[in-house]
This record gives structure tokens, sequence and C-alpha cells, in this order.
């Protein structure tokens, strides 16, 4: 009976409030009950920032949720995209100039025909439609036509296991149904810091004894596996499935060993780290620990692993060269390491070339090769932060500028000049821009054309 109105205009951002307030208006004019389930609910109470709505109609005929979809995109100015087989649809609007969705979708009962095959799907009731989620957490909706706006429904107790801090499953085929909740509660668990009911684990454990990961779509097992390596505590939650037996159950190689833990957490610092820096160029969760969690394998190995894992075909193969790029750099990065402990010459220029293949993703995983105060770590956090990002400080412009002749030895001088920078070579950009000029007439010699190469 808690009325959670206040609440909502306690926390929500005033778009959101709208639209839920513009959701309830069009039920009372279509004559249908609406509401807002799951994941928002859940994060509403506990106070989680979470704009994710996912409407819910509930009344007669399979199409509610397609009337309520088509009236508040005609209100919002925005389109339908439908997917009847599911009762589902996404109404696409813009705000401030930025694309929004909204799930919305007929209240439905869901049947597996065969343990995690894609549901079958039916119109229903709200209680139906709740009873068929994961957690008792997730089973939450808010009403949003009534008066007075803004009941919660809580038929299974969620609201007490989000108190408690406990996942708890509504029945107990739920994992059996679909296998991939067992990620979604370890993920759930880390994410909020709650604990899996000791009934619900020995659930999981009953999944994992029946196999039923083998006959789970890869699809679905990659994108549990990507979302959770999005999660700050991707980590985390890593160990978890490995001490759940999850990990042993997808392919015994990646079951947990102290050497691939130490590694996999100063990954998942390393990670947290780069996020941090916010540097344009976004460092991907699921290859960093997909790396991470099959580094030092042999070709073999990691390939059975990566298979097991569910990645489709063209993104195990990006990953499968990826680790044979970084094994490159990673010898040429010892050998580059010893010369300046020995004293030789151990330029910037030479490390960026060998460095300069690897991915972003590659590069946290060779700084997470070393320790905390270990030389390799220290080189590649340089090499991360400042050494890659280093430009020449003349352009194409100050070129012509000088006077040079426009072309292609446009990009090889600039590069030359960088690269001389990297080493020290070269200060301000005059000493660049005489560099630039001295490269030239070097090229133009080269080339048999007289003249130092200037327009
Ligand atoms: N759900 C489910 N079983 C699944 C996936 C989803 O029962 N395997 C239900 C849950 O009620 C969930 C809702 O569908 O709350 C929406 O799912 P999704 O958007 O994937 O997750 P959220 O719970 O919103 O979690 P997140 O915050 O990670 O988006």
């Amino acid at each position: 009976t808690r009325n959670l109105a206040k609440l909502m205009r306690d926390r929500l951002p005033r778009n959101v409030q709208h639209l839920l307030e513009t959701a309830g208006a069009i039920g009372r004019e279509l004559d249908m009950r609406v509401y807002v389930a799951g994941g928002f609910v859940r994060d509403l109470l506990l106070g989680k920032p979470n704009n994710d709505v996912d409407l819910v109609a509930e009344g007669r005929g399979n199409d509610i949720g397609s009337r309520l979809a088509h009236r508040l995109a005609e209100v919002l100015g925005g389109r339908v995209r439908e997917h009847p087989k599911f009762l589902t649809c996404v109404v696409i609007y813009e705000e401030d100039g930025k694309e929004c969705r909204v799930d919305v979708a007929t209240a439905r009962l869901e049947y597996y025909e065969h343990p995690a095959a894609l549901p079958t799907v039916e119109a229903s009731s709200i209680k139906m439609d709740l009873v068929r989620r994961d957690f008792s957490m997730n089973a939450l909706a808010v009403r949003l036509d009534s008066t007075p706006f803004g009941q919660l429904v809580d038929f299974f107790g969620g609201q007490r296991d989000l108190r408690d801090g406990v996942i708890r499953v509504l029945h107990t085929l739920s994992f059996v149904e679909d296998p991939t909740r067992c990620l979604r509660a370890v993920r759930f668990a880390q994410r909020y810091g709650f604990r899996i009911a000791q009934a619900s684990e020995k659930l999981i454990k009953n999944a994992l004894s029946l196999k039923l990961f083998e006959r789970l779509s890869p699809a679905r097992l990659f994108h549990e596996f990507a979302i959770i390596c999005e999660e700050p505590t991707a980590t985390e939650c890593l160990f978890m499935l490995d001490s759940l037996g999850i990990l042993a159950a997808i392919h015994p190689l990646l079951q947990m060993n102290p050497a691939r833990r130490t590694f996999l957490r100063r990954l998942g610092e390393i990670f947290s780290w780069y996020r941090m820096l916010y540097f344009e160029e976004v460092a991907e969760g699921w290859i960093v620990f997909f790396l991470g969690m099959c580094n030092n394998f042999n070709f073999r190995d990691a390939s059975a692993c990566y298979t097991a894992l569910g990645l489709p075909p063209q993104r195990k193969q990006e990953i499968m060269q990826g680790r044979e790029t970084m094994r490159t750099a990673a010898t040429g990065l010892t050998r580059w390491l010893r010369t300046r402990e020995d004293g030789g010459e151990a330029r910037v220029s030479a490390l960026d070339a060998l460095l300069e293949p690897v991915s972003v993703e590659g590069l946290l995983a060779l700084m997470a090769q070393g320790g905390e105060d270990d030389p390799q770590r220290r080189v590649m956090s340089r090499y991360i932060t400042q050494w890659r990002r280093e430009k020449a400080d003349i352009t194409g412009k100050d070129l012509i500028a000088l006077g040079l002749r426009p072309g292609p030895q446009f990009g090889e001088i600039l590069r030359a000049v960088r690269r001389a920078k990297l080493d020290g070579e070269v200060g301000a950009s005059s000493e660049q821009a005489e560099l630039a000029v001295r490269l030239s007439e070097q090229t133009d010699g080269r080339a048999g054309q007289k003249g130092p190469g200037c327009v």
C-alpha cells in the first residue's frame, strides 16, 4: 500500500517525472492500467539514479502495450518500433536534441518450451508479469494511471529484500529457465553489496550441475559477460563467478588461481584509473577483462575459452589478433626495459613504435603485467598518459608557412618531428620547425630534386 509519489517527486529528474505522469494520463484516457516496473523501481527505492523507464500496460488484448506506445509517441512527437512476438515496443523520441527511448510492454506471462530457451509470451496480468521476473527486488512496479498516483505494487517481498540486501529468486526453476540469471545475481550482489539468499545460491549450484550453461545461446552468455565487464565491480564479479563455480562450468580453464586473481585485481584497478582520466578513447570492458581472464594462455586454450564465453566469431578474431599484437609488443617492451636498465640507448620513440599497434585495452593489460613499483608499470603509465598522446607542436599549416611544398611527405616529416620530440632531441616549436626544414631538404635530395623543396 506504499505510495511513492513523494519519493518520485523528490528523487526523479523533472523530465522522467513528466514522462511517467504522461504515461499515467494516457492510461486513464485509454482505460488501461499503466505501471513502471523492474530495475527502475528497484533503483528508485535504493536512491540510485536510473532513468531506464520500462512501462507495462495491463488490460484487455495483446495489443494494449502497443496502443500505449503509439499514443505516447504521438504525445512526445516520437515513433514506435514494435516487437509483436514479444508483445513489446520501444518509443523513440527526442528531448533537448538527444534521442531517448522508453520500453513499453503488454503485461505478459512468459513460459519456456525448454530450459535456457527464449520464452514464449502471452498477454496477462501485472502479477503474472512480475512473477516471471528474476529476483524479488526486480519484481516491483509503480502504478501510474491511478489516483493517487504512484502506488507501489510488491507481491513478492521485494521491498523487504531490498531493505535486507538479499537477492532472491521467485521460484525454484528461475535459473533453469534462464541461466543468465546466475550472472545477473552476481552482478547485482556486487553492485549493491547484497548477498544471494542461501536457497537461491543452492539453486544456482543446481543449475550448474544440470550443465545448463552449455545450452545457453552464445550471444546471450556473451551479452551478460559484456555487461558485467562494464560494471565498476567487474573484478569482484569475476571472483564471485569463480567461487560459485560458474566460470569453471563455462570452461574449466577459466577457474581462478592466485596469480590470475592478482592479475585481474591489478587490471581492474588500472581500468578504473584509465576511466578516471576521461580520455576520449574508450577502453571496452569486455576486451580488458577477456584479455585478463586468458592472460598467459596459449593460443589454443584462449581460443577455446573465448568460444565457451560466447564470443561471436568476428570479435573472437579481433581479440585473438589483439593478443598476438600484445605478445609481440610485450617481448619488445621487456627488451627495451632491460636496455634502459643497463644504461643502453632506450629511445622513447622506439618504445612508441613497439606499442603503437597495441589497442588501448592491450596497453592496460601490459601495464597490469607489472606490479605496484615495477618499471613496466611506470613506463606503461607514462606511455598511456603522456608519450602516446604527444604530438609535434607544429602542424601542416606551419610547414606551408615555412615555405615547404605540401604533399604526402608532410605526414612523414611531422611524424619524424614527433619522434624527435619524444626523444628530447628538439625542444620548442622553433627547433621543431628547423628540423622540419632540414628533413624536407633531405627528402627532396633523396627524390633527386634540386633545391630545398621550398615553393
Ligand atoms: N529480467 C528478468 N530476467 C532477465 C532479465 C531481465 O526477469 N534475465 C527483468 C527484471 O525484472 C529486470 C527487467 O527485466 O528488472 C529489466 O531488465 P534489464 O533492463 O536487463 O535490467 P535491470 O534490472 O534494469 O538492470 P540494470 O540496472 O543492469 O539495467
